[in-house]
Order: structure tokens, then C-alpha cells, then sequence
């Protein structure tokens, strides 16, 4: 039995002003008309012997989140969530899945843990990459999936494989570094025995929650305590757990990459060329929509003169530029984002500063 766990909380500042904390990321619609999460539940239910499709998600965005999935729906295969009070991180995420999922299927079913924010254009190839991390995960295995870097990206984590030990399918994992500095990173790309991190992960329940007990502790007894004090609902093709605040607040805040990943000498990792993006800034995004032939991406009503290699996103008023190159401007009705490509990155400063101002 295989349960896609499609982990949901992250905020997506870099993509204000469309991301917002009640419409973060994965409801941004793309050029498509889907928006990441639908795309996200579509390749969960893709894939064979599907048991259920689980979310960790805030409690705030468990309707939101449903109503996306019912209408991207082509599969009916039940549903469950787990709902937080607020962000405690992946690791908890994961071992809140991992132990809610034992308790139902017992150790050896296997989970896939899926970032509610990622495209991946090539189905056929995900689903054999993940049949082949089901493989590996079977013989206890934690298994990454490998993307090969195309450049120092500092955001990523990088997978060191160890091509003198191949596993079948894949390859055992010498060292796996979280988000390392400029430099490694330059490093990691020249070596060239790297992979990127893409932040998917498969694991048989029994031997995540075994490394966790080994690595992570505190954040596993942390979670049991939060599960054992929380509120399950059960319906028919649904079932829901909302997580105890008292308890949840105690659970560190660390990522599964810090917790679990770093640690571990039971990783392993499936190199694959699936089409896989993170879709983090609006360069990013903005590779979704085509070029014309002054390189400029324009979506909605936008009107250019004598402008080159800009990214507008415009949908509802008329945008115009006139002698200007290489920016972002992204048009919504109470806020306006005019940003130099070079800084996408930075775009989260002003969602700091939105913070701070109350
Ligand atoms: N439910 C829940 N609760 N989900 C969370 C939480 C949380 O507290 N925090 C993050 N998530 C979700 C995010 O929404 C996203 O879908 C996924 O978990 C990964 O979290 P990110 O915060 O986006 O992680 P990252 O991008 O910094 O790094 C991870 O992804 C990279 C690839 O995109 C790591 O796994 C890196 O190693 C990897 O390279
Ligand atoms: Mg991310």
C-alpha cells in the first residue's frame, strides 16, 4: 500500500504579492488554469495501489484545500488530513503522518511525501521513479529523489550518492548537506557525483519512524504525545485529525532535511529527470509563460513599447510599460510588486516588513 503524504504549510513570501498567508502558494493559479496543489493531488492519485490521499495542513486552509482537490478530482480515492494550529516544521509534519498512518496500516505500509508546491511535468517518469523508490523503500531505505543540479541553487539540499555502492534501482547516500553555502555549493556542482534534493521523499512507515527514534527523538515523542491528545473525525471517504495545540507547541521546529535526512546512514536515492521545479520566486513562475520575441512574459491585459525581457502579471487592469527591461510587476487589486529580476529573491523582505508593521 502506497499513501502520498502532501505536506502543505509553507507561506511562499517570495511570491507576494499573489501568495498571501490566507492564499499562500499552492493556490496560486498558473497559466493553466491548475494551481499547484490540484497539480500536487492529481500526481498523488496518478499512481498505482494508492491506499489514501493524507495532507498536513494548517486547520485554516483544510476547506480551501478540500474544495481544490474535489474539483481537480478524477480519481476517488479517500482522503484524510491532518490539520495544525500552526507550523511546527517538516519533521513534525512527517512524524505526525508516520505515526497516524501506522496506527491505520500497520509498519509496512509505505508513504511518499509530496511538497504541495513543486511541478513536475513528466508524470510517466515520476511514477517510475516512485515505483522504484518503493523498491528501495521496502528494504528500509529512506529514499530521496535525485535532481540533477543545473546550478549552485543555496535553497536546495544536496545529495552526495556514492556510485560504488548502486542498490538496484537507485543509489545509497554518502552524505546529505541542507542548503550549504555558495561555495560547497559551487563545489558540489564541480564534483559532479551530486544530486539536488528535490524534497520528495518514500519511506516504509516502520523504518522512518525507526531512524526518527535513532535521530529526531524529541520530535517523535513530541508528536505521539500531540496525537494521543488530539481530535480525530471520521467520515465515510474522510478522515481528520486536528492537532492539540498545548502539545503541538512543545514539538521542535526543525525540518525533516535537518532532523532526519543529515543524520541517517539509511538513505538512499533515485536519480530522476522528471520535469521536477520548485517553484520559489516569480523567475520561477514566470518560466511557465512563454517569451515572445522580446523575451518579455506577459500575462493578462499588458501593453509593452520599447521594453525587453520582463515578466507582468496583470489579470484583472491594464499594465504598460514603455522603456524598461528585466522587471517583475505583478498587478493584484490592494497591492502592486515592481521588483528587478535579479532580486526576486528579496521579495520576502517586504513581506517581513508587512509583518512587523502589523
Ligand atoms: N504541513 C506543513 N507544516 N507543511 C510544511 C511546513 C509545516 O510546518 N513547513 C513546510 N511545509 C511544506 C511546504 O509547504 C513545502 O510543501 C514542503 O513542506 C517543503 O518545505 P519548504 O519550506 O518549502 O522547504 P525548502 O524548500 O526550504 O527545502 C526543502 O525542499 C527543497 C526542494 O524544494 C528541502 O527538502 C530541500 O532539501 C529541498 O532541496
Ligand atoms: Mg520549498
Amino acid at each position: 500500500k502506497l499513501i502520498p503524504v502532501i505536506m502543505s504549510g509553507g507561506v511562499g513570501s517570495r511570491l507576494w504579492p499573489v501568495s498571501r498567508k490566507t492564499h499562500p502558494k499552492p493556490f496560486m493559479l498558473l497559466p493553466d488554469g491548475q494551481n499547484l496543489i490540484q497539480k500536487t493531488f492529481l500526481r498523488a492519485t496518478g499512481l498505482n495501489n494508492v491506499a489514501e490521499v493524507m495532507t498536513v495542513t494548517n486547520q485554516e486552509l483544510f476547506f480551501k484545500t478540500e474544495d481544490e482537490y474535489l474539483r481537480a478530482r478524477k480519481v476517488r480515492s479517500p482522503l484524510s488530513f491532518i490539520l495544525e494550529p500552526f507550523g511546527r516544521n517538516t519533521a513534525a509534519a512527517v512524524a505526525a503522518a508516520a505515526l497516524e498512518l501506522e496506527s491505520v496500516y500497520g509498519s509496512d505500509a509505505q508513504m511518499l511525501v509530496l511538497a504541495a508546491d513543486h511541478l513536475i511535468v513528466d508524470q510517466p517518469a515520476f511514477a517510475k521513479a516512485v515505483s522504484k523508490a518503493q523498491t528501495l523503500a521496502a528494504d528500509g531505505w529512506l529514499v530521496t529523489f535525485g535532481i540533477q543540479p543545473e546550478y549552485p541553487e543555496v535553497g536546495f539540499g544536496y545529495i552526495e550518492a556514492d556510485t560504488d555502492m548502486p542498490l538496484g534501482d537507485g543509489l545509497k547516500v554518502q552524505r546529505f548537506v541542507e542548503k550549504p553555502d555558495l561555495a560547497t555549493a559551487q563545489e558540489y556542482l564541480t564534483a559532479g557525483n551530486y544530486y539536488w534534493n528535490s524534497g520528495m521523499f518514500c519511506f516504509r512507515v516502520g523504518s522512518v519512524l525507526d531512524e526518527l527514534r535513532k535521530h529526531a527523538v524529541d520530535v517523535l515523542e513530541a508528536i505521539r504525545v500531540t496525537l494521543e491528545q488530539s481530535q480525530l473525525s471520521e467520515g465515510d471517504m474522510h478522515r481528520c485529525l486536528r492537532l492539540n495545540v498545548k502539545h503541538f507547541a512543545e514539538v521542535p521546529d526543525i525540518s525533516i532535511d535537518y532532523a532526519l535526512m543529515e543524520r541517517s546512514d539509511r538513505v538512499a536515492t533515485v536519480p530522476c529527470d522528471i520535469g521536477w521545479s520548485d517553484i520559489g520566486s516569480w523567475n520561477a513562475l514566470s518560466e511557465l509563460t512563454a517569451a515572445d520575441d522580446t523575451g518579455n512574459r506577459l500575462e493578462g491585459e499588458v501593453l509593452v513599447h520599447d521594453a525587453r525581457n520582463n515578466y507582468v502579471r496583470s489579470p484583472e487592469r491594464l499594465t504598460a510599460l514603455v522603456g524598461v527591461d528585466d522587471l517583475i510587476v505583478v498587478d493584484t487589486p490592494d497591492a502592486v510588486l515592481v521588483a528587478h529580476k535579479n532580486h526576486a529573491q528579496e521579495v520576502k523582505n517586504i513581506v517581513s516588513q508587512l509583518q512587523k508593521s502589523g
